[in-house]
């Protein structure tokens, strides 16, 4: 049996942490950290990440404003809502939920948030940053997912890992911090040509591709270390109900050394590490270079 990597449990130690860390900022400071999370129009799914985004900042301390806009929000109103999120003191971190409504250019909007209070790592300063291997806010999934690769690995030094999925989100930041491990690192995507052969090489695999049950077990070599960052809702035909399903045939892995869950994996880790990226931007307040 693979051993599973407990992503809940792992959450719940990193928010212990996290608390303490914002408890310490407010005796120094008496100053909360603040986290700002905007989200334009009515994606149920967004609607589901953002909830449960403003209810994880209350439990370890973090005050939390929900800016709700229309879907029909022109841009340079969004423009203006984060040029004055920017500037507010109370403020140290801001999200804008992705993905944006059509006409409003994801890029530019990104973009304008100030790099030091750039949470999610996605503004181009960061990109850079986490590239060039220089600090900078890192995106809060794939830091969640080399905190899970590290309950189950001491030194990556040479491991193959194999990325599948290629989003700015996921698969390109978690090949950035695979690299700065030194394990050699082969991002692939769904186009990808003999993707089974490719994955069967690896000693690690993240599967983020959004493609449910795409990793099946004869992809996986005896050992592997397996992170599924898939989560989709798929029908259950037995039940009627809809049921989140991962990007990895679960029940045929069992010859890996590990493996986390979906639900209970990658998902928790991804929230704790957004509240320990908002106190990470509250500390550095004042010490930002603007980018
Ligand atoms: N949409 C899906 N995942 C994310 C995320 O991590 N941050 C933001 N801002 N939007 C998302």
């Amino acid at each position: 049996m693979a051993e599973l990597i407990d992503g809940k449990a792992l959450a719940r130690q990193l928010d212990t942490e996290t608390k303490a860390g914002v408890d310490a900022l407010i005796a120094e400071r008496g100053v909360a950290p603040g986290l700002a999370v905007v989200l334009v129009g009515n994606d149920p799914a967004s609607e589901v990440y953002v909830a449960h985004k403003i209810k994880a900042c209350a439990r370890v301390g973090i005050s939390s404003q929900e800016h709700r806009l229309p879907e029909n929000t022109p841009q340079d109103a969004l423009l203006t809502l984060i040029a004055r999120l920017n500037v507010d003191p109370t403020i140290h971190g801001i999200l804008v939920q992705v993905p944006l409504p059509q006409h409003i250019d994801a890029g530019v909007i990104l973009g304008a948030i100030d790099p030091g209070k750039d949470v999610d790592g996605f503004h181009p300063v960061n990109v850079g940053r986490l590239s060039t291997g220089t600090g900078g806010l890192v995106p809060c999934t794939p830091l969640g997912v080399m905190k899970l690769l590290d309950t189950v690995i001491d030194d990556m030094t040479g491991m193959n890992a194999v990325v599948i999925g290629k989003s700015n989100i996921v698969g390109k930041p978690i090949a950035m911090l695979l690299l700065e491990r030194e394990a050699t690192v082969t991002v692939t995507h769904i186009e990808t040509r003999g993707l089974p052969d490719i994955a069967r090489q690896a000693d690690i695999i993240i599967a983020a591709a959004g493609a449910p049950r795409l990793v099946r077990g004869y992809w996986v070599k005896e050992g592997a270390v397996i992170i599924d960052v898939g989560i989709t809702r798929v029908l259950n035909p037995e039940s009627g109900k809809d049921k989140l399903t991962g990007d990895v045939a679960f029940d045929e892995v069992q010859h890996a050394r590990a493996v986390t869950p979906v639900p209970g994996g990658v998902g928790p880790m991804t929230i704790a590490c957004l509240l320990s990226n908002t106190l990470k931007a509250a500390r550095n307040a004042g010490a930002q270079i603007h980018g």
